[in-house]
């Protein structure tokens, strides 16, 4: 049996998990720096990487210890890492604590892809899925629709032209002063609200799978500044039905040109509640199987690093201990 470290660093979020070649999570650990960062209204780089040099070593060892390895000769075949997209001095901080432990146990190391990464984490929880998959990949940087045809095999049918989905709740949130993450908050209120109290646009009626989200921000900004009675919770519910109506779309349309097995979410905005209930039910439509990883698993973890790196090893084989982070390494650069 192969078992691997896996380590994250890319944004807020040190962490680190023992994942095996079965794919069975022997622990994940998260520890974040989120709270240093709220009233920024945004993660503040600098705070970022100096939270991971403080936190890298104990979420390391707890990681081994929760796994029942020995924290100083764990009994692994080597150590995953995302080596980028993300902050150019968290991603360092991870990827040289991944060149030391991989150094020092003598075994390989391997740079991974943190959006491919995100990619993983449905099989997580379900590791004999049927392919292909169409992945919605919504986080705080990126917003894409992935035809994933197998495991590391993937095609980015469709992207955001401009803001992230994640990237818009929190601005959206900001704007309603609901402080940082904004996701959760605005996913909260939107349950009791009025998902048609606030009129919004509708964006990126085109045939493409293309999306965009930074004209919704503004028309919420809009919007709100025209209507002051409409209550928070109603703008909250209105926004999210806009954003998850925009994803569906789109989706809808991928199905319509691509036979696909299965529709799986990914990526920190993979957490809502709607899109979640949503793509569920589009899949009951359409007969797919549907993969909703559980909440931990759509946000930054390291046991979808360490699963991602399992493949990533076995088909490319080892990185270059010359390996550097690449803050904007695109997923298309694999496929
Ligand atoms: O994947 P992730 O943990 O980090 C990135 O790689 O970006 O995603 C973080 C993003 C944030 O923008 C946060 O507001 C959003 O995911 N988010 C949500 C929810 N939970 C987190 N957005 C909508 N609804 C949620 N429940
Ligand atoms: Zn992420």
């Amino acid at each position: 049996m192969t078992t691997i470290l896996g380590i994250e660093t890319s944004c807020d979020d040190t962490a680190a998990a023992v994942v095996d070649d079965t794919l069975s999570v022997r622990s994940s650990v998260i520890e974040s720096s989120i709270d240093e960062h709220r009233d920024f209204g945004g993660v503040v780089p600098e705070l970022a990487g100096r939270a991971h040099l403080r936190t890298i070593s104990p979420v390391v060892e707890r990681a081994l210890v929760r796994a029942g390895l020995d924290p100083l000769r764990p009994e692994i075949d080597g150590v995953a890492v995302t080596s980028g997209p993300g902050l150019i001095g968290s991603l360092l901080v991870g990827l040289s604590a991944a060149k030391a432990y991989a150094f020092a146990w003598g075994v390989p190391f391997v740079g991974v892809n943190h959006l491919e990464g995100h990619l993983f984490a449905p099989l997580l929880e379900k590791p004999d899925l049927a392919w292909p998959v169409l992945t919605i990949l919504v986080s705080g940087g990126h917003s894409m629709l992935i035809l994933h045809e197998s495991p590391g095999v993937h095609r980015i049918l469709g992207e955001t032209i401009d803001d992230a989905a994640g990237e818009a709740y929190d601005k959206v949130a900001r704007w309603l002063g609901l402080g940082y993450p904004g996701g959760p908050a605005i996913d909260r209120l939107a349950q009791d609200g009025n998902d048609k109290g606030l009129a919004l646009p509708v964006s990126m009626t085109g045939p493409d799978f293309d999306l965009s989200f930074s004209g919704l921000k503004t028309a919420v900004v809009r919007a709100t500044e025209k209507h002051p009675e409409v209550s928070i919770e109603d703008v909250a519910a209105s926004f999210q039905r806009a954003v998850c109506e925009q994803l569906l779309r789109k989706a809808r349309r991928v199905l319509d040109d691509y036979e696909v097995a299965g529709i799986a979410v990914a990526g920190g905005v993979a957490a809502n509640s709607t899109l979640r209930a949503q793509v569920s039910a589009l899949a009951q439509e359409r007969d797919l199987e549907c993969h909703l990883p559980s909440l931990t698993m759509c946000t930054d973890n390291a046991a979808m690093i360490a699963a991602a790196g399992l493949f990533r090893l076995r088909t490319d084989g080892a990185s270059s201990w010359s390996l550097s982070a690449d803050p904007n390494w695109s997923l298309a650069a694999l496929s």
